[in-house]
């Protein structure tokens, strides 16, 4: 089938190419010619897992092409759109890029469309979508039909993802269109009950309510993460036991410091802000967000109270930047947000991230001048003996005992193993462990 995915960003990108991957004919749009330029000789402005292997593979056998024009994008007669839907003010989302992507379309339709929304979107857009378009085509010959299918990709494992999805979501009121977009799918060749069915309005709230709800499980974890420091509790042990229990999980249950990234803090808000502005009872939510923030803070002052409260002489070395391991995303990292505090408090600081380029971690850090971005591991700044570890990165679960001698760890994503780094005579200091 002839596919046109407007938006190639994370969710556009992996979408047309894994669409062109299973043999359709994708157009991919973006307005930015630069990055076109770039993505046509199979350069990838992010890291993504697999990513380049497959747009390569796209361009070489034709089946994947890039443009900035919307008449070409408007040809074919299945459109997804991807853009960004970026938090505006109140928490909700901005849908200027969303809009613009309407209208632009709009004026090349001349025959018969479905419009995909992959976009994160507030509830209730792919109905006013589709009554704008009904109106629209009121005196036209031709109709087009709008379509809900959410995204559930994850960050650094967006590929995957895609080609073995746990569930395949498609919501719409037309039968026929989601036969559609069904046969879009067929080459994955999964199960037939992870298509889930469903009206445009459980898509969208779908989407949200995942989203919050992996969120709300952090959150909940790093709150009981609290209690086990008090009490003496190790949550590698409390998360063992509660996640064998089938309805729990384990998953989603790692305490640390919290989530970061483009989507949860962004979906939580613009639930939330829905809550709010049609007065439904809500707490749960923002308790969510609250305990998230509150975690940063929490980490800091554990550090603080082992220097009893003074960092100021404290020379500290930052493992991680991203705000997950697997990409060099820094959206909301909570590892950023960590360094920029630390900044105001203690001497120096030095950063390394195995994958975010310097120039990329330095933008994000704008004016702080006490802080250095290594390009390895270690600093050879011996008056350096603290390391946070604020990203869970497999390569930071390797230490060199010798190079870390006299430090102490604080482990901010509970990735090391207290025995062993305490054997080797350092000292440990782990969240909620
Ligand atoms: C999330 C969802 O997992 C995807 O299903 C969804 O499609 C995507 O948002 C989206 O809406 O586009 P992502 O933002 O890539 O994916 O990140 P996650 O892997 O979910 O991790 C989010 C954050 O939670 C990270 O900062 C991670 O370090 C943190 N986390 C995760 C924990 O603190 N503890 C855990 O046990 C798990």
């Amino acid at each position: 089938m002839k596919l046109s995915v407007i938006g190639c960003g994370y969710v556009g990108l992996v979408t047309g190419a894994c669409f062109a991957e299973i043999g359709h004919e994708v157009v991919c749009l973006d307005i930015n010619k630069t990055k076109l330029k770039e993505l046509s000789r199979g350069n990838i402005p992010f890291h993504e897992r697999g990513l380049k292997k497959i747009v390569l593979n796209g361009i070489k056998n034709k089946r994947l092409s890039f443009s900035s024009s919307y008449k070409k994008a408007s040809l074919s007669d299945i459109i997804f759109i991807c853009v960004d839907t970026p938090m505006g003010s109140n928490g909700e989302p901005d849908l200027r890029n969303f809009y613009n992507v309407r209208d632009s379309l709009k004026q090349h339709f001349d025959s018969d469309k479905i419009i995909v929304i992959k976009s994160t979107v507030p509830l209730g857009t792919n109905k006013k979508l589709a009554d704008y378009f009904n109106k629209y085509t009121l005196n036209k010959n031709y109709m087009i039909s709008v379509c809900s299918n959410p995204e559930f990709l994850k960050e650094g494992d967006a590929v995957n993802d895609f080609m073995k999805p746990d569930r395949i979501v498609i919501g719409c009121d037309e039968e026929n269109i989601t036969l559609i977009i069904n046969k879009l799918y067929k080459n994955l060749n999964i199960a037939k009950k992870k298509f889930i069915f469903m009206s445009p309005q459980s898509a969208e709230l779908t989407k949200y309510a995942s989203n919050s709800f992996l969120a709300t499980k952090i959150s909940f974890i790093n709150e009981i993460s609290r209690v086990a420091d008090h009490i003496g509790a190790d949550m590698h042990q409390v998360k063992d036991g509660m996640g064998s229990d089938e309805r729990i999980g384990h998953d989603f249950l790692n305490a640390g410091l919290g989530f970061g990234g483009s989507c949860f803090p962004k979906d939580l808000a613009a639930l939330n802000a829905y809550q709010r502005k049609n007065k439904i009872s809500s707490g749960l939510l923002e308790q969510t967000v609250k305990v998230n923030s509150d975690q940063i803070k929490y980490f800091i002052k554990k550090i603080q109270n082992e220097y009893l409260l003074d960092l100021k002489n404290q020379r500290i070395l930052v493992w991680g930047a991203a705000f997950k391991p697997n990409t060099d995303d820094l959206r909301e990292s909570m590892s950023i947000k960590a360094v920029k505090k630390l900044s105001t408090l203690a001497n120096h600081l030095y950063l390394y991230d195995p994958l975010c380029r310097k120039s990329k971690i330095l933008k994000e850090l704008k004016n702080l001048k006490n802080i250095t971005v290594l390009d390895k591991k270690y600093s050879s700044d011996k008056r350096v003996k603290c390391l946070l570890i604020c990203t869970e990165f497999d390569e930071f679960k390797e230490l060199n005992f010798k190079l870390l001698n006299g430090y102490k760890i604080f482990d901010g994503r509970n990735i090391l193993n207290r025995n062993k780094v305490e054997k080797n005579g350092i000292e440990y200091f782990g969240i909620g462990t």
